[in-house]
């Protein structure tokens, strides 16, 4: 047995596989148990990371109208991954989401990995659902981020998303700078951890900041409006409201496992975004 095996051959996967070289990408479509075992009996890995699964495109609107696809990627496939590494004695990661939480928390600095979550999305639910199976189970972790932001410019990435938006809401969310990320699940697997963890930088970010770093560092002349949640939906700019929350990232500590400070992380991110785009 060695080595790291990953799930999902798209965006967070393939940027675990270029920070990790050494860690191997699965491209095999899993549509049942039998197609798991055999890639696990094949490669014989120490532990599988899990970035499968289903986040609709263009967005989680798409999840709505494709309930059962998104439920088979997103709560089946990981479950019958725990299943089969457990049979193998494999430790897996899981890639969860902190957006199956909305609004205030019980607690004023933010939901803790304990917390019940309260999904209104079908995306959401269907990320809560297999979390409630394999929070408890031996040898798995589960990583929840949220809004992640990296310094390449993407379809997927947080930051080229709302820099696109003529009109932004103007919220205050927990978000995951994905350099970190990877950081965070190589230490995760490395050290075989057990339970759920926010994975997001200690502290929370306006939008409002962020668009105020973004006009400083990347684009002087950017501009856009500013709106409500509410106005967000009321105004056909999405079918679901959005989930907008703070995350506080307790567990990690557990493990001697630290995030940068969000303004450092976000400001050195904006710095290396910024200087991709002048050399492009
Ligand atoms: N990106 C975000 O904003 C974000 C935020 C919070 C959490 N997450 C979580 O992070 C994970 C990775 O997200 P991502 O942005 O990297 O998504 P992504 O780019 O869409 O990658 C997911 C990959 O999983 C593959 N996949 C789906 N079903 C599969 C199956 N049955 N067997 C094997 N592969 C399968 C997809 O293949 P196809 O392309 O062929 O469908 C795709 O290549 C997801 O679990 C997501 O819920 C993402």
């Amino acid at each position: 047995m060695s080595g790291i095996l990953v799930f999902g051959n798209g965006w967070i996967g393939n940027k675990f596989i270029e920070r990790y070289p050494e860690a191997r990408m699965s491209t095999v479509m899993i549509e049942k148990p039998s197609d798991l075992a055999e890639v696990l009996e094949r490669e014989e890995p120490d532990a599988v990371l899990n970035c499968a699964g289903l986040t609709g495109t263009p967005n989680v609107d798409w999840c709505e109208t494709h309930q059962l696809e998104t439920a088979m990627a997103n709560t089946w496939l990981p479950i019958m991954m725990a299943n089969e590494c457990a049979k193998l004695g494999i430790h897996l990661t899981h890639l969860s989401s902190g957006c199956m939480f909305y609004g205030d928390s019980p607690d004023p600095k933010g939901w803790l990995e304990s917390d019940f979550p309260n999904p209104a999305a079908y995306y959401s639910k269907t990320k809560a659902a297999a979390d409630f199976v394999l929070a408890d189970l031996k040898d798995v972790a589960i990583a929840r981020l949220r809004i992640p932001m990296d310094p390449m410019p993407s379809a997927k990435n947080s930051i080229t998303k709302i820099a696109s938006y003529p009109k932004v809401i103007d919220v205050k969310n927990s978000v995951t700078v994905v350099e970190d990320l990877l950081d965070v699940l190589k230490q995760l697997i490395d050290k075989r951890a057990q339970g759920v963890f926010h994975v997001v930088n200690p502290e929370p970010l306006t939008y409002r900041d962020l668009m105020k770093w973004y006009e400083e560092i990347v684009d002087p002349n950017h501009k856009n409006e500013w709106i409500t949640e509410e106005e967000m939906v009321s105004g056909g700019l999405t079918a679901k409201k959005r989930s907008t929350n703070v995350l506080q990232n307790t567990r990690l500590a557990e493990f001697g496992i630290q995030m940068r400070p969000t303004e450092e992380a976000m400001k050195d991110l904006l710095t290396k975004y910024a200087a991709y785009l002048n050399n492009k």
